[in-house]
């Protein structure tokens, strides 16, 4: 007991896990805590608009993280290997398909929270909790369960005073069904992995040649550039939830920028890579953790001046994507990414208009 206080002390981040395994229910629910993988802190009473805020921003600072984390999880574990039945659909269902369709999942609720913390004036946070990738697939699953778990606790013992935003309320215990289910999937999934006898099996691993080539480090850059954008369109895409024609146009580019993301991922694979976490650090067993897998502030805080740096960025994007069409010899490769710089070229030409028209109507604000 006293070695595992002295080791909370030393590493705070263990204090929840800690907390969650030793610590009775009731001290677990009414303290603050840092989580492992980052911090999340419990919010247990909602009576203000401060403590409604607070929780939805805690909540959204998970879901950004898990969003990615389940995705880069997915892309380091290879496609049409694994299955596991799903109790829900009663079918056979490729794991790595399925986490994709979960980190989707976690991209909607971060919108869910995005927009309600928007209209209530509050302002959406793009930091995120920490995210990790660990050397064996087993073990990326095992704390993808873990994580749903804890989101579970967060959302299910918040108390809301009676009367208190109850449409919030509703929606927190909506999302919290959603989690609900992912926890049950990951736990299916390591149950058929551990019985088909594949606990050991590892992650992609960066070929460290790639090191040297300037197609598969362009690739990484620029997957970089397209995760950063998604972002970016998104935070705009909640800076404008009320003018809707405006928000679902930046929003389709936006989904385009994640499937360009998603679709890059696979072709790292392809190129004897994998897709990297951003500002990661490796400790000595192979563990990979970051607090920073985004960026956390996007430039652009009202309709002209967010509109106006999209632009620039977009053509950043496809000067990026021409130069690599260029040096790269797979032909499949590279017809992937043309399609790539097409949307992207288009993206600029949609972003052109919905600048010079938003300038031509000075009352809009
Ligand atoms: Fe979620
Ligand atoms: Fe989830
Ligand atoms: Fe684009």
């Amino acid at each position: 007991m006293i070695l595992g206080v002295i080791f909370i002390l030393k590493f705070p981040h263990f204090r929840s896990l800690y907390q969650l395994l030793f610590l009775p229910k009731n001290d677990y629910n009414s303290s603050l805590n840092i989580l492992p993988g980052g911090s999340m802190e419990k919010i247990k009473h909602i009576e203000t608009k401060e403590d409604a805020l607070n929780l939805l921003n805690v909540a959204l600072e998970h879901e950004w993280a898990v969003s990615f984390e389940y995705t880069i999880h997915a892309y380091s574990m290879p496609k049409g290997k694994f299955f596991y039945e799903d109790l829900i659909m009663k079918h056979k269902t490729d794991v790595r398909a399925q986490i994709i369709q979960i980190g989707i999942d976690e991209m909607y609720h971060s919108l869910q929270l995005g927009i309600i913390i928007t209209q209530m004036g509050g302002i959406p946070s793009f930091k995120t909790d920490e995210v990790m990738r660990y050397p064996r697939i087993m073990d990326n699953l095992k704390r993808d369960k873990m994580t749903e778990d804890m989101v579970t606790n967060l959302y299910q013992s918040a108390e809301f005073k009676p009367g208190a935003y109850p449409k919030i309320q509703n929606m927190v215990l909506n999302i919290s069904y959603d989690e609900v289910r992912h926890s049950q999937q990951f736990a299916a999934m390591m149950e058929a992995i551990k019985s088909s006898g594949d606990e050991e099996a590892l992650c992609y691993q960066s070929n460290p040649e790639n090191a040297q080539k300037e197609d598969v480090q362009l690739l990484h850059k620029i997957t970089r550039l397209e995760n950063a954008l998604l972002h970016r369109y998104l935070k705009y895409v909640l800076l404008f939830s009320e003018h809707q024609d405006l928000s679902q146009r930046l929003f389709k580019n936006s989904i385009d920028h994640m499937r360009h993301w998603d679709k890059n991922s696979g072709l790292l694979i392809k190129m004897g890579d994998v897709i990297q976490i951003e500002n990661a650090e490796t400790d000595n067993q192979g563990v990979e953790k970051s607090k920073i897998p985004m960026p956390s502030l996007y430039s652009g805080e009202d309709r002209l001046t967010a509109l106006k740096t999209l632009i620039p960025a977009e053509e950043e994007l496809i000067t990026k994507y021409e130069k690599l069409i260029s040096i790269v010899p797979d032909r499949e490769i590279k017809d992937q990414l043309q399609l790539h710089l097409a949307l992207n070229r288009e993206h600029v030409f949609t972003q052109e208009w919905l600048l010079k028209n938003a300038q031509k109507i000075e009352e809009l604000e």
